[in-house]
């Protein structure tokens, strides 16, 4: 089982409704290929979390890459890994758009600050620490309700 995390720029501003076409298109595909994670999203930067066995991750990664609605992709980490961090379904998807509470200025203390937007870090161990407070301080909600 392998773990995939890349960053990229959305080729135009990003809100909730764009991502949410993205992960409607990936959930079911994901499914079936095995494969689970999280995307991430700020109004100028994509952050996903991808994993799976080997063969699988590459081949969307493949597809991804291409993708006409991001750019500037930077692969963060592909490594081995024991168990998933993600199971349950297909992409869990997290919008960070509206950061005006102190939650918000807590996590651009840590992890600092973007165009307004949270920073995506461009280390794994920083990555999953991120996410790791997102998971405590918003959940990861099911954006499907
Ligand atoms: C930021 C981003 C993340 C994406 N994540 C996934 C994903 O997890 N799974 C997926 O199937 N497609 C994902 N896509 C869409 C793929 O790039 C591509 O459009 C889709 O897989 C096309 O599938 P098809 O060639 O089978 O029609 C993502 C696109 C973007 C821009």
């Amino acid at each position: 089982m392998y773990r995939l995390i890349y960053r990229s720029e959305p080729t135009a501003p990003l809100n909730w409704e764009k991502v949410r076409e993205i992960l409607i298109q990936s959930e079911i595909k994901n499914e079936e290929r095995g494969i689970t994670g999280i995307l991430l999203a700020t109004k100028h930067s994509f952050l996903q979390v991808i994993e799976g066995k080997y063969e699988k991750v590459n081949k969307l990664f493949m597809k991804i890459v291409t993708d006409p609605r991001h750019h500037n992709i930077q692969l963060i980490s592909f490594d081995l890994i024991d168990s998933r961090l993600f199971s349950g379904w297909g992409m869990k998807g997290l919008g960070l758009f509206d950061f005006n509470n102190d939650e918000a200025k807590m996590l651009k203390q840590k992890y600092g600050e973007d165009n307004e937007d949270i920073h995506f870090p461009l280390e794994s161990w920083q990555v999953l620490s991120l996410i790791n407070d997102l998971k405590m301080v918003r959940g990861l909600p099911d954006w499907r309700h």
